[in-house]
């Protein structure tokens, strides 16, 4: 998000399991193209970006099964018991089959994996009979995607197999929002990166993180919400959106969790304030004509990034993704019926 005070970019987080929007976002800025020819402006369209994102995400699925080097092998995308973003997942399929018409991928859940799924001598993953070279989860990051144990042993089975995972349990930690905080820690950074101007630059787009242990530092971080609540955002270390708390509710939640164990499980964010545009938000079923209302927007780069414990192999941006809310709301989670997708329009400010 664009922070108002300081015209800056900060990093409202970064997500490193189930990414999901690629498959929709070509057509929303086909859509948006669209509309400005027919309104006339035909000199404006080519300030909307090119948007790859799907070609780019899945390219990079695809580069990860030819490194693992077996033609015969699977793509295993790891999906929910019920889908409610089909399209966005199917459109990632059927680019796979465009970019290589060879390569099969299969859908299943953790359930099926836990039932059909097992290792064979060389620690590959075999379902259905059929090894699996890549494992793309769409599932898996939230509490009710792993009802049983079974679903545990299925997610562990995956990850002690030879797949390449998208995510590894490494990436898929990396994302949360706990080690998120703590990579704002003095001196933290520098353990991942050399060059001082990279973790300047890094460093610029990092607002307040605050951890909640239980130490001064913690107790501290309470206080200051306590003091000043509409400041902060309040976060757990879930995923999917809508379990945040804002404003008002920060102080009273804070006293309910500052005496518990599972304070340290929260973390603590300046609230970052974009600009506000006005425009329309268009959803399925709505009642009437859309209203113009006060936004605000946040943009998203997709990359892909390919490695092992010793070197990165592919490590690149592929495309971005825009939601637009009302400035009203706290979430912008279009899947969640806050946000919708939108494209950036590119002005020069010099
Ligand atoms: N510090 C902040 N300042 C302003 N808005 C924020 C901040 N943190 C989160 N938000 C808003 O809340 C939304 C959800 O927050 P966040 O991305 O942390 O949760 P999430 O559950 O991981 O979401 P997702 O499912 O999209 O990954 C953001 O997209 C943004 O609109
Ligand atoms: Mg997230």
């Amino acid at each position: 998000m664009l922070h108002s005070d300081a015209n800056i970019i900060k990093q409202v987080e970064y997500n490193t399991m189930s990414v999901s929007m690629a498959g929709v976002c070509n057509g929303i800025s086909i859509c948006n193209r669209f509309v400005l020819e027919e309104l006339g402006h035909h000199d404006k369209v080519e300030n909307l970006p090119e948007n790859n994102a799907l070609t780019g995400l899945t390219s990079g699925l695809l580069e990860a099964w030819k490194i693992y080097g077996d033609p015969t092998a699977v793509i295993l995308i790891i999906v929910e018991d019920i889908t409610y973003n089909i399209c966005d997942q199917r459109f990632h399929e059927f680019e796979l089959k465009r970019l290589n018409s060879r390569v099969k991928s299969v859908r299943k859940t953790l359930t099926d994996i836990y039932q059909q799924g097992c290792l064979n001598e060389h620690n590959e993953l075999i379902v259905d009979d059929i090894v699996v070279s890549v494992v793309y989860f769409r599932s898996a990051y939230t509490p009710d995607q792993i009802p049983s144990k079974n679903e545990w042993d299925a997610r562990l089975l995956i990850e002690r197999s030879q797949a390449i995972k998208c995510p590894s349990i490494q990436y898929h930690l990396a994302g949360t929002k706990k080690v998120q905080q703590a990579l704002t820690k003095p001196g933290i950074l520098e353990r991942f990166l050399s060059e001082p101007k990279k973790i300047a630059a890094v460093k610029e787009i990092f607002t307040g993180l605050y951890g909640l242990d239980f130490d001064e530092s913690g107790d501290q971080t309470i206080q200051m919400a306590l003091n000043d609540p509409e400041k902060f955002v309040l976060k757990p270390q879930r995923e999917g959106g809508g379990n945040n708390i804002y404003g008002q509710e920060v102080r009273e939640f804070m006293l309910k969790l500052k005496d518990s164990k599972e304070r340290t499980a929260w973390i603590l964010m300046e609230r970052i304030h974009p600009p506000i545009s006005t425009g329309y938000i268009i959803r399925a079923g709505a009642i009437g004509l859309p209203q113009l209302s006060e936004m605000v927007s946040e943009l998203g780069i997709f990359g892909v990034i390919i490695g092992d414990f010793q070197k990165i192999l592919v490590n690149r941006q592929v495309g971005h993704m825009l939601r637009t809310k009302k400035s009203t709301d706290n979430e912008g989670g279009v899947a969640a019926g806050f946000g919708a997708l939108d494209t950036p329009y590119l002005i020069d400010v010099n």
